[in-house]
């Protein structure tokens, strides 16, 4: 049976993706590791290691010995919390980045997903429709390791190898997990805060248009490309992936679809000035022609599955 390892299982798309993972491939063989406990029962259903990927001999150990076919290294310091700690972002993001590349190259793993977001671009970048080859002009320390990271993934691919393969998420909206730390964590805050009848405030402006995935959506996409033969993935930086695409005055309209007397108030913050540099589209062409993605889930129904998932869950699972 092949083995996986997910780095970075207790975060807002690692728990998605180990929920996932263990579906496919069984639980026995998902291994999970961070430098936190997971706060999902089920996903601790699967072996937990606890690893900081950023020491270079705990993640060569934990891969030599581990014989895993796929890891995917989820860890990472998103954009807003980035800004506050710099260069502990960039130490996060690029050493523990180059700890796996290198573990692959020494042959402990044969496959690598690594995440790449819309933060690599940036103001001199296309608003709309970013096509796949275009000018990376990230603003955030998060953007700038996303970027790097980008070339590093292709720089051990063409040097060593090393198949590693990568899509720049867009802002990802679930509700089996909770975000931190993101300039797009609005987009899911809205949906609990919503639930609980009470007056979002929203930390960017009412007409603050992103990029944005439901979280099915992007895990079913992550397990796609990693899927697709190699030969296939010919974009070997990171795919551009689009499904939806809204302001803030949006989704509270779409929540108002459901509940009327919704209130939003908008107070933006420094997130808005990072938002400002993200485009409002991207073209996925490149996935769709490489590999087959497709999105699946749009705005409306999106709201509806998000609303009526956090309606059932118990109290303690939104604190
Ligand atoms: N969701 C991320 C953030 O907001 C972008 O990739 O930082």
């Amino acid at each position: 049976m092949a083995r996986t390892l997910v780095i970075g299982a207790a975060g807002q798309l690692g728990i998605e993706m180990v929920l996932a993972l263990q579906a496919q491939e069984g639980i026995t063989n998902v291994d999970i590791s961070d430098i936190r406990v997971p706060d999902n029962d089920a996903v601790m259903k699967s072996r937990f290691l606890h690893m900081d990927a950023t020491d270079e001999g705990a993640v060569f150990k934990t891969l030599e010995e581990g014989k895993y076919d796929t890891v995917y290294h989820l860890a990472a310091m998103l954009s807003a919390t980035g800004e506050k700690k710099p260069i502990a972002a960039w130490d996060l993001n690029m050493r523990s980045l180059l700890n796996v590349l290198e573990a692959a190259k020494e042959g402990w793993v044969k496959r690598i997903f690594w995440p790449s977001s819309i933060a690599v671009f940036g103001p001199k970048t296309t608003r709309k429709s970013v096509p796949q080859n275009a000018l990376l002009d990230p603003t955030t320390v998060y953007g700038i390791s996303k970027q790097a990271g980008e070339y590093w993934c292709r720089y051990y691919h063409e040097k060593y190898g090393v198949d590693v393969r990568s899509v720049r998420y867009p802002g990802l909206i679930g509700h089996r997990s909770l975000p931190g730390g993101g300039t797009t964590d609005y987009a899911v805050e809205i949906y609990h805060v919503a639930n609980s009848r009470k007056c979002y405030t929203c930390f960017l402006k009412a007409d603050t248009a992103l990029p944005m995935m439901y979280m099915d959506d992007a895990v079913r996409g992550t397990l796609e490309l990693m899927a697709a033969p190699a030969e296939h993935i010919r974009v070997r930086t990171s795919y551009n992936l689009s499904a939806m695409n809204f302001a803030p005055s949006e989704i509270a309209e779409s929540i108002r679809q459901h509940m009327p007397d919704f209130e939003i108030e908008y107070v933006p913050d420094e997130r808005q000035a990072i938002a400002l540099t993200w485009p409002e589209s991207v073209s996925d062409d490149a996935a769709r022609a490489d590999w087959g993605w497709k999105p699946r889930i749009l705005l409306p129904e999106m709201t509806h599955i998000m609303l009526e998932a956090i309606a059932d869950q118990s109290p303690e699972v939104l604190n």
